[in-house]
Protein backbone atom coordinates (compact mmCIF):
# COMPACT_ATOMS: atom_id res chain seq x y z
CA UNK A 1 0.00 0.00 0.00
CA UNK A 2 1.24 3.57 -1.05
CA UNK A 3 2.22 5.61 1.73
CA UNK A 4 -0.41 8.37 2.25
CA UNK A 5 0.84 11.99 1.33
CA UNK A 6 1.81 14.33 3.99
CA UNK A 7 -1.06 16.60 5.23
CA UNK A 8 -1.23 20.20 5.15
CA UNK A 9 -1.75 21.05 8.69
CA UNK A 10 0.09 24.39 10.88
CA UNK A 11 1.18 23.58 14.59
CA UNK A 12 0.60 27.18 16.07
CA UNK A 13 2.33 26.78 19.58
CA UNK A 14 1.55 29.48 22.51
CA UNK A 15 -1.57 30.26 20.34
CA UNK A 16 -3.91 29.10 23.48
CA UNK A 17 -5.72 26.12 21.99
CA UNK A 18 -4.10 22.65 22.61
CA UNK A 19 -2.27 21.22 19.82
CA UNK A 20 -4.77 18.17 19.12
CA UNK A 21 -7.34 20.27 19.24
CA UNK A 22 -5.87 22.41 16.53
CA UNK A 23 -5.14 19.25 14.49
CA UNK A 24 -8.27 17.77 14.62
CA UNK A 25 -10.11 21.32 13.82
CA UNK A 26 -8.12 21.66 10.61
CA UNK A 27 -8.12 17.76 9.48
CA UNK A 28 -12.16 18.30 9.98
CA UNK A 29 -12.34 21.52 7.90
CA UNK A 30 -10.71 19.43 4.88
CA UNK A 31 -12.75 16.48 5.24
CA UNK A 32 -15.99 18.72 5.54
CA UNK A 33 -15.12 21.31 2.42
CA UNK A 34 -13.95 17.71 0.56
CA UNK A 35 -10.27 18.23 0.47
CA UNK A 36 -10.00 15.11 1.76
CA UNK A 37 -12.55 12.54 -0.01
CA UNK A 38 -14.33 9.62 2.07
CA UNK A 39 -12.07 6.46 1.79
CA UNK A 40 -8.85 8.86 1.90
CA UNK A 41 -5.80 6.72 3.95
CA UNK A 42 -4.29 9.16 6.14
CA UNK A 43 -0.35 9.25 7.84
CA UNK A 44 -0.16 6.86 10.23
CA UNK A 45 0.15 8.97 14.18
CA UNK A 46 3.42 7.90 13.95
CA UNK A 47 4.19 9.77 10.77
CA UNK A 48 1.43 12.63 11.54
CA UNK A 49 3.24 13.28 14.47
CA UNK A 50 7.18 13.26 13.10
CA UNK A 51 6.03 15.64 9.90
CA UNK A 52 4.84 18.34 12.15
CA UNK A 53 7.43 17.85 15.62
CA UNK A 54 4.95 16.56 18.07
CA UNK A 55 4.41 13.99 20.44
CA UNK A 56 2.80 10.75 19.17
CA UNK A 57 -0.11 11.34 22.02
CA UNK A 58 -0.98 14.99 20.12
CA UNK A 59 -1.40 12.80 16.62
CA UNK A 60 -3.18 9.73 18.53
CA UNK A 61 -5.33 12.46 20.82
CA UNK A 62 -6.70 13.93 17.45
CA UNK A 63 -7.38 11.39 15.53
CA UNK A 64 -9.09 9.62 18.39
CA UNK A 65 -11.44 13.14 18.74
CA UNK A 66 -12.26 13.11 14.97
CA UNK A 67 -12.87 9.11 15.24
CA UNK A 68 -15.53 9.64 17.77
CA UNK A 69 -16.89 12.32 16.21
CA UNK A 70 -17.48 10.32 12.88
CA UNK A 71 -15.15 12.06 10.47
CA UNK A 72 -12.19 9.23 10.09
CA UNK A 73 -12.52 5.17 10.49
CA UNK A 74 -10.07 3.03 11.52
CA UNK A 75 -9.72 0.01 10.02
CA UNK A 76 -8.20 -2.66 11.53
CA UNK A 77 -4.48 -3.64 10.31
CA UNK A 78 -4.71 -0.97 7.10
CA UNK A 79 -4.95 2.32 9.26
CA UNK A 80 -7.09 5.33 9.65
CA UNK A 81 -9.36 6.49 6.75
CA UNK A 82 -11.91 9.71 5.92
CA UNK A 83 -15.23 7.79 6.78
CA UNK A 84 -18.26 7.98 3.95
CA UNK A 85 -19.59 11.52 4.70
CA UNK A 86 -22.33 12.26 2.38
CA UNK A 87 -21.85 15.83 0.62
CA UNK A 88 -25.69 16.48 2.18
CA UNK A 89 -24.43 15.71 6.01
CA UNK A 90 -21.27 18.28 5.02
CA UNK A 91 -21.69 21.64 6.73
CA UNK A 92 -21.45 24.28 3.74
CA UNK A 93 -18.23 24.81 2.60
CA UNK A 94 -16.79 27.97 4.42
CA UNK A 95 -14.75 30.66 1.96
CA UNK A 96 -11.21 30.37 2.35
CA UNK A 97 -10.32 33.92 4.17
CA UNK A 98 -8.67 36.11 1.52
CA UNK A 99 -5.69 37.62 2.77
CA UNK A 100 -6.39 41.37 3.70
CA UNK A 101 -5.36 43.59 1.44
CA UNK A 102 -3.07 45.58 3.46
CA UNK A 103 -1.27 44.62 6.81
CA UNK A 104 -3.41 47.40 8.71
CA UNK A 105 -6.57 46.59 10.33
CA UNK A 106 -8.95 49.12 8.97
CA UNK A 107 -10.53 51.52 11.08
CA UNK A 108 -14.94 52.20 11.21
CA UNK A 109 -15.72 55.22 11.46
CA UNK A 110 -18.92 53.79 12.70
CA UNK A 111 -22.05 55.53 13.86
CA UNK A 112 -22.80 53.40 16.66
CA UNK A 113 -19.78 52.93 19.03
CA UNK A 114 -19.61 55.25 21.77
CA UNK A 115 -16.41 56.82 23.55
CA UNK A 116 -16.81 55.85 26.85
CA UNK A 117 -14.49 57.71 29.02
CA UNK A 118 -11.57 54.81 30.51
CA UNK A 119 -11.03 57.39 33.16
CA UNK A 120 -14.30 55.81 34.81
CA UNK A 121 -13.31 52.31 34.32
CA UNK A 122 -13.99 52.08 38.69
CA UNK A 123 -17.37 52.54 38.20
CA UNK A 124 -18.12 49.67 35.64
CA UNK A 125 -16.25 47.50 38.60
CA UNK A 126 -17.63 48.83 41.00
CA UNK A 127 -21.55 47.68 39.90
CA UNK A 128 -20.04 44.24 38.97
CA UNK A 129 -18.59 44.05 42.42
CA UNK A 130 -21.78 44.86 43.72
CA UNK A 131 -23.37 42.36 41.35
CA UNK A 132 -20.65 39.67 42.34
CA UNK A 133 -21.58 40.32 46.47
CA UNK A 134 -25.36 39.68 45.58
CA UNK A 135 -26.91 35.80 46.34
CA UNK A 136 -28.14 34.83 42.80
CA UNK A 137 -31.53 34.50 42.17
CA UNK A 138 -33.64 31.57 42.57
CA UNK A 139 -35.96 32.29 40.25
CA UNK A 140 -36.52 34.01 36.94
CA UNK A 141 -36.65 37.71 37.13
CA UNK A 142 -40.11 39.67 37.08
CA UNK A 143 -40.40 39.96 33.32
CA UNK A 144 -41.21 43.49 33.21
CA UNK A 145 -37.87 43.99 35.13
CA UNK A 146 -36.67 44.16 38.97
CA UNK A 147 -38.98 46.26 40.55
CA UNK A 148 -36.01 48.55 41.75
CA UNK A 149 -34.89 48.87 38.38
CA UNK A 150 -37.88 50.35 37.30
CA UNK A 151 -38.20 52.67 39.74
CA UNK A 152 -34.41 53.78 39.23
CA UNK A 153 -35.34 53.98 35.68
CA UNK A 154 -38.64 56.19 36.02
CA UNK A 155 -36.57 58.75 38.23
CA UNK A 156 -34.11 58.72 35.71
CA UNK A 157 -36.30 59.81 32.78
CA UNK A 158 -38.23 62.22 35.10
CA UNK A 159 -34.97 63.78 35.98
CA UNK A 160 -33.35 63.83 31.95
CA UNK A 161 -35.61 63.85 29.81
CA UNK A 162 -38.78 65.24 31.96
CA UNK A 163 -40.60 62.41 31.16
CA UNK A 164 -43.05 62.14 34.38
CA UNK A 165 -43.95 58.22 34.92
CA UNK A 166 -44.23 55.73 37.40
CA UNK A 167 -42.18 52.09 38.06
CA UNK A 168 -45.32 50.58 36.80
CA UNK A 169 -44.83 52.44 33.24
CA UNK A 170 -41.61 51.05 32.42
CA UNK A 171 -40.48 48.06 30.95
CA UNK A 172 -36.82 47.02 31.19
CA UNK A 173 -35.59 45.56 27.73
CA UNK A 174 -32.41 44.40 26.02
CA UNK A 175 -31.98 47.53 24.27
CA UNK A 176 -34.10 50.30 21.72
CA UNK A 177 -34.22 47.18 19.33
CA UNK A 178 -35.42 44.41 21.82
CA UNK A 179 -38.39 47.25 22.68
CA UNK A 180 -39.34 47.38 19.48
CA UNK A 181 -39.30 43.76 18.83
CA UNK A 182 -41.93 43.65 21.80
CA UNK A 183 -44.02 45.98 21.07
CA UNK A 184 -44.68 45.01 17.24
CA UNK A 185 -47.28 42.35 18.28
CA UNK A 186 -49.45 44.83 20.40
CA UNK A 187 -50.25 47.56 17.99
CA UNK A 188 -53.16 47.95 15.71
CA UNK A 189 -52.76 45.54 13.18
CA UNK A 190 -51.26 47.62 9.52
CA UNK A 191 -48.08 48.98 7.97
CA UNK A 192 -45.38 51.04 9.93
CA UNK A 193 -44.22 54.00 8.41
CA UNK A 194 -40.20 54.32 9.38
CA UNK A 195 -37.80 57.31 8.91
CA UNK A 196 -36.17 57.71 5.85
CA UNK A 197 -32.80 57.96 5.83
CA UNK A 198 -33.47 56.35 9.37
CA UNK A 199 -32.35 53.27 11.45
CA UNK A 200 -32.44 50.27 9.04
CA UNK A 201 -31.96 47.71 12.50
CA UNK A 202 -35.43 48.92 13.18
CA UNK A 203 -37.15 48.57 9.65
CA UNK A 204 -35.28 45.11 9.75
CA UNK A 205 -36.92 44.37 13.37
CA UNK A 206 -40.45 45.36 11.52
CA UNK A 207 -40.10 43.25 8.41
CA UNK A 208 -38.94 40.47 10.66
CA UNK A 209 -42.03 40.84 12.29
CA UNK A 210 -44.02 40.47 8.94
CA UNK A 211 -45.29 44.32 9.01
CA UNK A 212 -45.16 46.44 6.07
CA UNK A 213 -42.61 49.23 6.15
CA UNK A 214 -43.61 53.08 4.48
CA UNK A 215 -40.29 55.00 3.83
CA UNK A 216 -41.02 58.28 5.71
CA UNK A 217 -39.14 61.39 4.09
CA UNK A 218 -37.13 63.56 6.55
CA UNK A 219 -36.71 67.43 6.00
CA UNK A 220 -35.35 70.21 7.66
CA UNK A 221 -37.18 69.88 10.95
CA UNK A 222 -37.30 66.00 10.78
CA UNK A 223 -40.34 63.40 9.64
CA UNK A 224 -41.94 64.79 7.28
CA UNK A 225 -45.64 65.21 8.55
CA UNK A 226 -47.30 66.10 5.10
CA UNK A 227 -46.12 62.69 3.94
CA UNK A 228 -47.18 60.80 6.54
CA UNK A 229 -51.06 62.43 5.78
CA UNK A 230 -50.58 61.31 2.40
CA UNK A 231 -49.76 57.96 3.13
CA UNK A 232 -52.91 54.52 3.41
CA UNK A 233 -54.67 54.97 6.73
CA UNK A 234 -53.56 51.21 7.45
CA UNK A 235 -50.59 53.05 8.44
CA UNK A 236 -50.77 52.93 12.21
CA UNK A 237 -47.63 53.51 13.67
CA UNK A 238 -44.87 55.84 13.27
CA UNK A 239 -41.02 54.99 14.42
CA UNK A 240 -39.49 58.41 14.88
CA UNK A 241 -35.72 59.56 16.15
CA UNK A 242 -36.76 62.91 17.28
CA UNK A 243 -34.02 64.10 19.83
CA UNK A 244 -31.54 63.53 17.15
CA UNK A 245 -32.65 61.79 13.61
CA UNK A 246 -30.92 59.35 13.14
CA UNK A 247 -28.87 59.36 10.62
CA UNK A 248 -29.00 63.41 9.84
CA UNK A 249 -29.08 64.92 13.03
CA UNK A 250 -32.10 66.87 12.98
CA UNK A 251 -33.53 67.72 16.12
CA UNK A 252 -37.85 67.38 15.83
CA UNK A 253 -38.97 71.01 16.01
CA UNK A 254 -41.57 71.65 18.66
CA UNK A 255 -44.02 72.70 15.56
CA UNK A 256 -42.84 69.29 14.12
CA UNK A 257 -44.10 67.50 17.05
CA UNK A 258 -47.20 68.99 17.61
CA UNK A 259 -48.42 68.54 14.24
CA UNK A 260 -46.69 64.47 13.69
CA UNK A 261 -49.29 63.95 17.35
CA UNK A 262 -52.27 65.37 15.36
CA UNK A 263 -51.85 63.49 12.45
CA UNK A 264 -51.21 60.48 14.82
CA UNK A 265 -54.44 60.91 16.58
CA UNK A 266 -56.60 61.18 13.48
CA UNK A 267 -55.57 58.48 12.35
CA UNK A 268 -55.81 56.52 15.57
CA UNK A 269 -52.24 55.73 15.42
CA UNK A 270 -49.54 55.53 17.69
CA UNK A 271 -46.08 56.63 18.15
CA UNK A 272 -42.64 55.32 18.68
CA UNK A 273 -39.80 57.22 19.95
CA UNK A 274 -36.62 56.31 19.39
CA UNK A 275 -34.88 58.55 21.71
CA UNK A 276 -31.64 57.87 19.82
CA UNK A 277 -28.63 60.02 21.55
CA UNK A 278 -30.78 62.13 23.51
CA UNK A 279 -28.09 62.46 26.35
CA UNK A 280 -25.41 63.46 23.88
CA UNK A 281 -26.57 67.56 22.97
CA UNK A 282 -23.22 69.69 22.80
CA UNK A 283 -24.78 72.75 23.92
CA UNK A 284 -27.99 73.68 25.73
CA UNK A 285 -30.21 70.41 27.37
CA UNK A 286 -32.26 67.94 24.89
CA UNK A 287 -36.23 68.93 24.09
CA UNK A 288 -37.94 66.97 26.35
CA UNK A 289 -39.04 63.72 25.22
CA UNK A 290 -42.18 63.50 22.58
CA UNK A 291 -43.59 61.32 24.48
CA UNK A 292 -43.81 64.29 27.73
CA UNK A 293 -46.06 65.76 24.72
CA UNK A 294 -48.81 62.68 24.57
CA UNK A 295 -47.90 59.33 26.44
CA UNK A 296 -51.15 57.86 25.71
CA UNK A 297 -50.02 57.57 22.07
CA UNK A 298 -46.55 57.26 22.48
CA UNK A 299 -44.44 54.71 23.40
CA UNK A 300 -40.66 55.84 24.30
CA UNK A 301 -37.89 53.65 24.09
CA UNK A 302 -34.41 54.07 25.66
CA UNK A 303 -31.37 52.52 25.57
CA UNK A 304 -27.46 52.41 27.56
CA UNK A 305 -25.79 51.14 24.77
CA UNK A 306 -24.37 54.52 24.01
CA UNK A 307 -24.17 56.21 27.57
CA UNK A 308 -22.38 52.97 29.12
CA UNK A 309 -21.72 50.41 26.61
CA UNK A 310 -23.74 48.29 23.28
CA UNK A 311 -22.57 45.22 25.03
CA UNK A 312 -24.55 45.72 28.30
CA UNK A 313 -28.05 45.21 26.44
CA UNK A 314 -29.81 47.31 28.74
CA UNK A 315 -32.78 49.40 27.88
CA UNK A 316 -36.40 50.64 28.70
CA UNK A 317 -39.58 51.04 26.68
CA UNK A 318 -42.05 53.39 28.91
CA UNK A 319 -45.66 53.12 28.11
CA UNK A 320 -49.02 53.14 29.33
CA UNK A 321 -49.36 50.36 32.55
CA UNK A 322 -51.44 48.37 30.70
CA UNK A 323 -49.60 47.97 27.59
CA UNK A 324 -46.06 47.03 29.98
CA UNK A 325 -47.97 44.64 31.75
CA UNK A 326 -49.42 42.97 28.11
CA UNK A 327 -45.47 42.61 26.80
CA UNK A 328 -44.95 41.28 30.16
CA UNK A 329 -47.21 38.48 30.30
CA UNK A 330 -45.72 37.35 26.47
CA UNK A 331 -42.19 37.46 28.20
CA UNK A 332 -43.60 35.37 30.96
CA UNK A 333 -44.71 33.04 29.17
CA UNK A 334 -41.89 32.60 26.92
CA UNK A 335 -39.52 32.92 29.89
CA UNK A 336 -37.70 35.83 27.18
CA UNK A 337 -36.99 38.07 30.60
CA UNK A 338 -33.84 40.48 31.14
CA UNK A 339 -31.08 39.46 32.75
CA UNK A 340 -30.70 39.94 36.63
CA UNK A 341 -27.20 40.59 36.72
CA UNK A 342 -26.97 43.59 33.72
CA UNK A 343 -30.10 44.95 35.62
CA UNK A 344 -28.21 44.69 39.01
CA UNK A 345 -25.15 46.37 37.49
CA UNK A 346 -27.07 48.89 35.76
CA UNK A 347 -28.74 49.97 39.22
CA UNK A 348 -25.42 50.42 40.69
CA UNK A 349 -24.24 52.64 37.80
CA UNK A 350 -27.32 55.05 38.07
CA UNK A 351 -27.50 54.82 41.93
CA UNK A 352 -23.88 55.91 42.43
CA UNK A 353 -23.74 58.77 39.68
CA UNK A 354 -21.39 56.45 37.02
CA UNK A 355 -24.21 57.05 34.11
CA UNK A 356 -24.63 60.99 34.81
CA UNK A 357 -19.97 60.75 34.87
CA UNK A 358 -19.96 58.71 31.39
CA UNK A 359 -22.75 61.04 29.40
CA UNK A 360 -20.71 64.28 31.02
CA UNK A 361 -17.79 63.09 29.77
CA UNK A 362 -18.65 61.97 26.47
CA UNK A 363 -20.59 65.02 25.47
CA UNK A 364 -17.45 66.62 25.96
CA UNK A 365 -15.71 64.92 24.01
CA UNK A 366 -18.12 64.53 20.99
CA UNK A 367 -18.71 68.52 20.89
CA UNK A 368 -14.88 68.57 20.63
CA UNK A 369 -14.85 66.27 18.04
CA UNK A 370 -17.81 66.95 16.04
CA UNK A 371 -15.59 70.55 15.99
CA UNK A 372 -12.93 69.03 14.30
CA UNK A 373 -14.93 67.39 12.04
CA UNK A 374 -16.47 70.10 10.92
CA UNK A 375 -13.74 72.61 10.28
CA UNK A 376 -12.10 69.84 8.21
CA UNK A 377 -15.02 68.61 6.14
CA UNK A 378 -16.90 72.08 5.75
CA UNK A 379 -15.12 73.33 2.95
CA UNK A 380 -16.18 69.99 0.85
CA UNK A 381 -19.96 70.05 1.66
CA UNK A 382 -23.25 70.46 3.60
CA UNK A 383 -22.75 68.92 7.06
CA UNK A 384 -25.59 67.94 8.76
CA UNK A 385 -26.79 69.64 12.17
CA UNK A 386 -23.90 69.53 14.56
CA UNK A 387 -25.38 69.75 17.77
CA UNK A 388 -25.65 66.48 19.56
CA UNK A 389 -24.13 62.67 19.05
CA UNK A 390 -21.23 60.71 17.90
CA UNK A 391 -21.33 61.42 14.31
CA UNK A 392 -21.85 64.00 11.34
CA UNK A 393 -23.39 63.37 7.89
CA UNK A 394 -21.71 65.47 4.61
CA UNK A 395 -24.08 65.58 2.04
CA UNK A 396 -22.07 64.79 -1.32
CA UNK A 397 -22.62 63.99 -5.04
CA UNK A 398 -22.99 59.62 -5.24
CA UNK A 399 -19.77 59.43 -7.81
CA UNK A 400 -17.86 61.29 -5.29
CA UNK A 401 -19.40 59.26 -2.28
CA UNK A 402 -18.18 56.47 -4.37
CA UNK A 403 -14.34 57.76 -5.05
CA UNK A 404 -14.25 58.93 -1.58
CA UNK A 405 -14.60 55.89 0.45
CA UNK A 406 -12.90 53.77 -2.24
CA UNK A 407 -9.92 56.03 -1.72
CA UNK A 408 -10.42 56.23 2.12
CA UNK A 409 -10.91 52.34 2.55
CA UNK A 410 -7.47 51.81 0.72
CA UNK A 411 -6.03 53.86 3.34
CA UNK A 412 -7.20 51.85 6.17
CA UNK A 413 -10.50 53.78 6.89
CA UNK A 414 -13.80 51.95 6.62
CA UNK A 415 -16.10 55.68 5.97
CA UNK A 416 -19.92 54.45 5.68
CA UNK A 417 -22.21 56.03 2.78
CA UNK A 418 -25.51 57.56 3.97
CA UNK A 419 -26.83 54.70 1.49
CA UNK A 420 -26.68 52.00 4.36
CA UNK A 421 -29.19 54.26 6.16
CA UNK A 422 -31.40 54.84 2.80
CA UNK A 423 -34.12 52.86 0.98
CA UNK A 424 -36.01 55.24 -1.19
CA UNK A 425 -34.28 58.30 -0.36
CA UNK A 426 -32.36 60.65 -2.61
CA UNK A 427 -30.03 61.50 -0.42
CA UNK A 428 -26.63 60.76 -0.97
CA UNK A 429 -23.35 61.38 1.30
CA UNK A 430 -20.99 60.54 4.39
CA UNK A 431 -21.70 59.80 7.97
CA UNK A 432 -18.60 60.08 9.88
CA UNK A 433 -18.85 58.62 13.00
CA UNK A 434 -16.25 59.64 15.83
CA UNK A 435 -16.92 57.61 19.06
CA UNK A 436 -15.13 55.23 18.66
CA UNK A 437 -12.04 56.00 17.66
CA UNK A 438 -8.91 57.37 19.55
CA UNK A 439 -8.04 61.00 18.46
CA UNK A 440 -4.90 60.28 16.78
CA UNK A 441 -7.07 58.19 14.77
CA UNK A 442 -9.59 60.26 13.78
CA UNK A 443 -6.81 62.99 12.74
CA UNK A 444 -5.46 60.75 10.36
CA UNK A 445 -8.84 59.91 9.46
CA UNK A 446 -9.55 63.10 8.54
CA UNK A 447 -6.44 63.86 6.31
CA UNK A 448 -7.30 60.70 4.45
CA UNK A 449 -10.71 62.10 3.84
CA UNK A 450 -9.64 64.98 3.00
CA UNK A 451 -7.31 64.74 0.22
CA UNK A 452 -9.91 62.05 -1.09
CA UNK A 453 -12.58 64.54 -1.23
CA UNK A 454 -10.56 66.95 -3.02
CA UNK A 455 -9.63 64.56 -5.36
CA UNK A 456 -13.38 63.21 -5.92
CA UNK A 457 -14.50 66.68 -6.24
CA UNK A 458 -11.79 67.69 -8.46
CA UNK A 459 -12.87 64.72 -10.94
CA UNK A 460 -16.14 65.73 -10.22
CA UNK A 461 -17.68 67.75 -13.00
C1 LIG B 1 -31.11 55.14 15.76
C2 LIG B 1 -30.64 54.21 16.82
N1 LIG B 1 -31.47 53.91 17.82
C3 LIG B 1 -31.09 53.09 18.82
C4 LIG B 1 -29.84 52.52 18.83
C5 LIG B 1 -29.48 51.63 19.97
O1 LIG B 1 -30.00 50.37 19.83
P1 LIG B 1 -29.87 49.29 21.01
O2 LIG B 1 -30.40 49.94 22.25
O3 LIG B 1 -30.72 48.15 20.56
O4 LIG B 1 -28.44 48.94 21.15
C6 LIG B 1 -28.96 52.77 17.80
C7 LIG B 1 -27.64 52.15 17.78
O5 LIG B 1 -26.76 52.41 17.02
C8 LIG B 1 -29.36 53.65 16.76
O6 LIG B 1 -28.55 53.94 15.75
Amino acid sequence: MATPAPLPLVVRRGAGTPLPAQLAAQVRELVTRGTLSSGTRLPSSRALAADLGVSRAVAEQAYEQLLAEGWLEARRGSGTFVAAVSPAGRPHPRPTPRPAASAEPVIRLGTGTPWIDPRQQAGWRRAWRDVAHADPPTGYPDPAGLPEVRAAIAAYVARTRGLDCGPDEVLVTLGTGDGLRHLLPTLPPGAVAFEDPGYRAAVAACEFAGRRVHDLPVDAEGASVEALAAMPDDVRAVYVTPAHQHPTGITMSAGRRLALLEEVRRRNACVVEDDYDSEFRYDVAPLPALATLDPERVVHLGTASKSVSPGLRLGWLVADSGLVAEIAERRDLAHDVPSWPAQRAWLSMLRDGHVDKLVRSARRVYAARAGLVVAALSPYGQIGQPVAGMYLTLALPGDVVEAVTRDCLAAGFDVPSLAETTRSSPRTGLVVGFGGVSDEELARALDVLTTALTTALARHT
